[in-house]
């Protein structure tokens, strides 16, 4: 009895260890493959480091799971490798994370990658990638992190890749040639925490759903200038991502009003509307104590500067309304902003005199107020110690240049 129990586990062992060498043979011959389509290495990297009498663990940029031997992650970013990923790679089964950003590699992404069902990151950015962005994606049920920017990728974001993904926390598909509506379906992805969408070629308008990613912390969707909105511009549902710090859409043809509820998340840290065609007024800074860069230049946006503007601020260092139709004067408040490194105001209809607590802000570098109405003597502040930029041409100054 012990006997064939011996000869069972002996049995079971064997299996165990061709199967092992099997896969571990595979995943030698992926790595091969993968080798023999890379038409370019200039640093060597791979034609002499993964060489055939070496374990493929040993190879430069492949780690193997302690256990199993097997290939779990495969990092080769910035080697200036340039060619074609074969589809063996796909025969990499435990692989988990994968990085080959910033290299040449052209093509498209083989649809084999489908069956790396362990795959947790995936990070193909700073390529030559083209075709559409493949929907199986969608079908990798681990991926937490896909990053496919800064490539050649065409036709339209996938929406129901996220009917699948519940996992994915990053998504990052700038610098691409994407086009038509960002689908509403978006926000299936509930764990995204990053989604960058800026430059591409998206139109439409920014779906509402995008309100409903919670966990939200990064949102860039700027440099998008098919977006023709329609209604309302930036939605404001984007107002309840209450874990948001970034959020950046810049030149993205937006019109219509900022939300006041934008100007409610309490986590910003960096807000940025730049260059599209708002309108209305600067909403009430409700709560945005953590706010450290704020740029609204270049739109349409009329009124005054809010008198409280910079009474809950205190971590504010840009502060930048230039090339708008703001009118009125420089909040007396302005010292409150204790931190502010930047100020820009010009290209505007600003007028009254520089208000003398601007000589409070001791750690400002820039101020830029030219063409605008200001008036009375031109101020020299001494105590601003830090300044290097000092714009204050075409205004109305007159008189004397006074020391404050
Ligand atoms: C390949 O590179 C790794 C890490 O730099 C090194 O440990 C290994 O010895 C190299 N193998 C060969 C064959 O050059
Ligand atoms: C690798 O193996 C080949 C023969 O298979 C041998 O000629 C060569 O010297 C070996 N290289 C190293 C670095 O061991
Ligand atoms: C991948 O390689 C890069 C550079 O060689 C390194 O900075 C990075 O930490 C590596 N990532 C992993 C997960 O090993
Ligand atoms: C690995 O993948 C290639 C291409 O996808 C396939 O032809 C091959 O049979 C696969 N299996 C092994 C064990 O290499
Ligand atoms: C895009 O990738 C290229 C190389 O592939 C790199 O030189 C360039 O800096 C990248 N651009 C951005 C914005 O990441
Ligand atoms: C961007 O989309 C518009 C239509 O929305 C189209 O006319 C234009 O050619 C596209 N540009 C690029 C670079 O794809
Ligand atoms: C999201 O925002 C909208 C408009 O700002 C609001 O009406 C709605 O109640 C909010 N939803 C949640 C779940 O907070
Ligand atoms: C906005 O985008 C347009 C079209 O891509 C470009 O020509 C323009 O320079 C951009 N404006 C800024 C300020 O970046
Ligand atoms: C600001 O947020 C608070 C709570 O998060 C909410 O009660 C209030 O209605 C919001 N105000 C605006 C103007 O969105
Ligand atoms: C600028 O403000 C002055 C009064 O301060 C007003 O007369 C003038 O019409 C305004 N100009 C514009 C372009 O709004």
């Amino acid at each position: 009895m012990a006997n064939l129990t011996f000869s069972f586990a002996l049995s079971i062992l064997l299996l165990n260890s061709y199967a092992f060498s099997l896969n571990s043979v595979s995943d030698r011959n992926a790595l091969i493959s993968f080798k023999n389509s890379i038409i370019s290495d200039p640093h060597a990297i791979l034609s002499t480091n993964w060489s055939q009498n070496t374990s493929v663990c040993d190879w430069i940029g492949v780690s193997c799971g302690l256990k199993h031997g097997r290939v779990t992650a495969l990092n080769l970013s910035r080697y200036d490798l340039a060619g074609t990923v074969a589809p063996h790679l796909g025969n990499l089964t435990f692989l988990r994370y994968l990085d080959i950003r910033f290299n040449r590699f052209t093509g498209i992404l083989p649809f084999q990658l489908s069956k790396l069902h362990r795959l947790k990151v995936m990070n193909v950015g700073a390529n030559a990638f083209t075709g559409e962005i493949p929907t199986w994606l969608g079908s990798l049920p681990q991926l937490e992190e896909l990053s496919l920017s800064n490539n050649s990728f065409l036709g339209s974001f996938p929406g129901a890749m996220c009917n699948n993904t519940p996992n994915i926390k990053i998504l990052a598909i700038s610098w691409n040639q994407l086009e038509g509506q960002i689908s509403p379906n978006i926000w299936k992805c509930t764990h995204l925490e990053k989604l960058s969408l800026s430059f591409n070629n998206f139109s439409g308008n920014i779906p509402r759903e995008i309100g409903r990613l919670s966990f939200l912390t990064k949102l860039y969707l700027g440099y998008n200038n098919g977006f023709r909105v329609i209604v309302g511009g930036v939605p404001p549902e984007i107002g309840n991502l209450s874990r948001l710090e970034i959020l950046s859409i810049d030149n993205a043809s937006l019109t219509g009003i900022i939300p006041s509820s934008i100007f409610n998340i309490s986590s910003l840290t960096y807000l940025s509307l730049s260059y599209n065609s708002l309108s209305g007024s600067i909403p009430t800074f409700h709560n945005l104590p953590k706010l450290e860069n704020l740029y609204l230049d270049d739109n349409k946006l009329k009124g005054l500067l809010p008198d409280d503007m910079c009474n809950n601020m205190h971590r504010i260092k840009d502060l930048s309304f230039s090339s708008n139709q703001l009118e009125g004067q420089i909040p007396r408040n302005i010292w409150k902003c204790a931190h502010l490194e930047m100020l820009s105001l010009s290209f505007n209809n600003f007028s009254g005199y520089i208000p003398r607590e601007m000589g409070r802000l001791g750690l400002l570098t820039e101020l830029y107020l030219g063409y605008n109405g200001f008036q009375g003597s031109i101020p020299i502040f001494q105590t601003l110690s830090q300044l290097e930029e000092l714009y204050l041409n075409y205004n109305k100054f007159t008189g004397n240049i006074i020391k404050l």
